[in-house]
C-alpha cells in the first residue's frame, strides 16, 4: 500500500474531460490479449494506422517494447507476469484519462491478471481475445520463438511450460485462425464506435 504521507494531486490539473474534447474523442483501453504470434501487434498496428488515418490520436502499448524499457527489471515468473500487467495498466489508465486511445498488446495468460488489468482501468477497458491455437502460433513463429522452445532453449514459455487460461467470455474474440487482420480491424472498429465518440 502506499505511504500514508503521500498526496495525489489532481484536482488543480485540467480535467481529464477537457483533455479529451480537445483530442475530439474519450480515451479508452483496448486490451488485447493471447499467445505469442496469436496476431496482437499485426491487429493493434492494423487497428492503430486506420484510426489514425481518420484523425484519431492512439497509442500502442506493447509487451516486448516494455519489457526492453520500463519492464526491463521482469522476466517470465507468475509473479513478474503479475507485476508486467500492473506497470501496462496503470500507464494505460494515465493516457486513457487524457483522452488517448489505447491499444494494449500482451499475452495477459491468466483471468486474474485480466481481471488486475480491468479493476486498475475501470470503466474505459475493453478486452479483446486474440484467439489462435499453440499450433498455430507456432507453425507461423514469426520471432523464432516457438523453435527456439521445442530446442529446449526458453523456459516458462507461454502455453508450453507455463499456463494460458482462454477466457469464458470476453468484450471480443477475435479468432486469427479464420479472421484477417483486416477484417479484425473493422469488427474491433464497430465495438469501438460508440465508445469513444466525443461531441
Ligand atoms: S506477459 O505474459 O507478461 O503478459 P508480455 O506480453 O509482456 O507477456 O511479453 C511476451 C513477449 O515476450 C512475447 O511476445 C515474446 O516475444 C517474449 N518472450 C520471451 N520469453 C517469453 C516467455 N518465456 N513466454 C512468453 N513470451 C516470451
Amino acid at each position: 500500500m502506499p505511504d500514508s504521507n503521500i498526496y495525489t494531486q489532481f484536482h488543480r490539473f485540467v480535467p481529464p474531460e477537457e483533455k479529451g474534447r480537445l483530442l475530439g474523442q474519450k480515451g479508452i483501453v483496448l486490451w488485447m490479449y493471447g499467445l505469442s504470434g496469436s496476431g496482437k501487434s499485426t491487429i493493434a498496428a492494423a487497428l492503430e494506422q486506420s484510426l489514425h488515418d481518420e484523425g484519431r490520436f492512439v497509442m500502442i502499448l506493447d509487451g516486448d517494447n516494455f519489457r526492453h524499457g520500463l519492464n526491463s527489471d521482469l522476466g517470465f515468473s507468475d509473479e513478474d507476469r503479475h507485476e508486467n500487467v500492473r506497470r501496462v495498466a496503470e500507464v494505460a489508465k494515465m493516457l486513457a484519462n487524457q483522452g488517448v486511445i489505447v491499444l494494449v498488446s500482451v499475452i495477459t495468460p491468466k483471468e486474474a491478471l485480466r481481471t488486475l488489468a480491468r479493476e486498475i482501468i475501470g470503466d474505459s477497458f475493453l478486452e479483446i481475445f486474440v484467439r489462435a491455437s499453440y499450433a498455430a502460433c507456432a507453425e507461423r513463429d514469426p520471432k523464432g520463438l516457438y523453435a527456439k522452445v521445442a530446442a529446449g532453449k526458453i523456459k516458462q514459455f507461454t502455453g508450453k511450460d507455463s499456463g494460458f487460461e482462454e477466457p469464458e467470455i470476453a468484450d471480443l474474440m477475435i479468432d486469427t485462425e479464420v479472421v484477417q487482420p483486416s477484417e479484425a480491424v473493422e469488427k474491433i472498429k464497430k465495438t469501438l464506435a460508440s465508445r469513444i465518440h466525443r461531441a
